[in-house]
């Protein structure tokens, strides 16, 4: 006979084994493939970051020069896409675009189609990797278009001799100095020590559901349009929009009483704390908040922080917030930062989307190579009704 267990949200279901990230939530660590989350923040570069989630190692010089040449080399996108891009309301969500673009890549790419060419075509490492050095190097571009159609300026192309980060604020004209026309090198720094942070969390809910996506054998592209649509949610990357929009209603310190009491009534949501896994601060916030000072020294402080630090003080000791251990998360402090950077509150669940791909692709070929890979599929329990006969219309009440 067999035994299952009814676990709606998958609190205790183990859905599979990995070697990508590990998570210690009592601790408050992170790593990616055994390499500490603070490390990798102050040394690494976003696509050495990405190389190491995806590929399992750090890269040596000559593997990150010829990784970072391809990503850069697919820093265009389909002139198809252009048209999509343009077809948006101009006060279209980006995250909605991005979701659209994704799924649109695939009709472009007919030969990443399974249900075209066979489940074999992503048995070869080769055909694997173009579509990952393609999405890599395409999403910053769309996100960047995506970005610019919201504001009405015409689309930017890539600058391949830039790098992965600079480019993309490149091409969104973004803290772009006098002196060489590049984005400020401490700000590009700030950006992507934000992208490395993001690239990747195990089994979250968009990760889980590229996996999910992967195990009917949709293409990867469609599969990839899934996990932003997951990650969009406030409860999930929609949370650094609805902090900004959080600390932007309650408006000043004197309010934060009444705020923290509606939490504890269950009118609201402190958005931005709490986590799934992590029972204490997530490592990732620490970083973040670090970063947020060093981004106001560069372009002063954004007055939304205060209200920010006033919420975690109170909260941190709070006896509603301690018996649940709910702490701040990696989008805590991530909207104050892309605010002070002059990012538009809508934009910034981009932020999240355009690095995590690094992670969504790692777990894509991940599962791929398992060879227990199966079609997901959960179980229910039925409480509906059993067995009755149809009733003509006429008959009904
Ligand atoms: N504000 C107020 N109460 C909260 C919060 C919060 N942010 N988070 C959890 N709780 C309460 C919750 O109501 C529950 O209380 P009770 O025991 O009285 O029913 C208790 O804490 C346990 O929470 P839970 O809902 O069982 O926790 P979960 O693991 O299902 O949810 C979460 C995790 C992240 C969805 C949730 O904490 C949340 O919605 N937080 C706000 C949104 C947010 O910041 N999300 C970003 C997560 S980190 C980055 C990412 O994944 O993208």
């Amino acid at each position: 006979e067999v035994t299952r267990s009814y676990d709606p949200a998958y609190m205790n279901t183990v859905a599979c084994i990995s070697k990508i990230s590990y998570i210690d939530g009592d601790k408050g660590v992170l790593e990616y493939r055994g390499y500490p989350i603070e490390q990798l923040a102050e040394h690494s570069t976003f696509l050495e970051t990405a190389f190491l989630v995806i590929f399992g190692e750090l890269p040596n010089a000559q593997q990150l020069k010829k990784f970072s040449k391809k990503v850069m080399t697919n820093s265009t996108y389909h002139d198809g896409l252009d048209k999509f891009i343009k077809a948006f309301r101009h006060d279209s969500h980006p995250m909605g675009m991005m979701s659209t673009l994704m799924a649109a890549m695939s009709t472009f790419y007919p030969e990443a189609n399974p249900a075209y060419v066979g489940a074999n075509i992503y048995k070869g490492k080769q055909e694997r990797n173009k579509h990952i050095y393609r999405i890599l190097g395409a999403a910053p571009t769309i996100a960047a278009a995506c970005y610019r159609h919201r504001i009405g300026l015409p689309l930017n192309h890539a600058n391949q001799d830039l790098g992965y980060v600079e480019n993309f604020l490149y091409m969104m004209d973004k803290h772009i100095t006098d002196d060489d026309y590049k984005p400020h090198p401490k700000i590009t720094r700030a950006l992507e020590i934000l992208f490395i942070l993001h690239a990747e969390h195990e089994l979250n809910c968009s990760t889980a559901a590229i996996r999910h996506m992967a195990s009917s054998q949709s293409d990867v592209y469609t599969s990839l349009a899934g996990a932003v649509t997951a990650l969009y949610g406030p409860r999930h990357g929609g949370a650094n929009e609805a902090v900004l929009r959080m600390l932007e209603q309650i408006g000043s310190k004197d309010k934060i009483p009444q705020f923290i009491e509606d939490v504890k009534n269950k009118k609201k949501m402190l958005m931005g704390f709490g986590h799934r896994v992590y029972r204490s601060y997530d490592p990732r916030a620490t970083i973040v908040k670090r970063t947020a000072e060093e981004v106001f020294s560069l372009v002063g402080k954004e007055p939304l922080v205060e209200i920010a630090m006033e919420l975690e003080k109170i909260a941190l000791t709070d006896e509603y917030f301690i018996k649940r251990k709910l702490y701040p998360n990696v989008d805590f402090y991530s909207g104050v930062i892309y605010k002070a950077l002059g990012i538009p509150t809508e934009f910034f669940t981009v932020l999240f989307a355009v690095p995590r791909i690094a992670g969504w692709l790692a777990h894509w070929t991940e599962f791929l190579d398992d060879p227990e890979n199966k079609i997901v599929r959960p179980r229910q329990i039925y409480k509906g009704y059993r067995t009755r006969d149809y009733v003509p219309i006429e008959k009904r009440e």
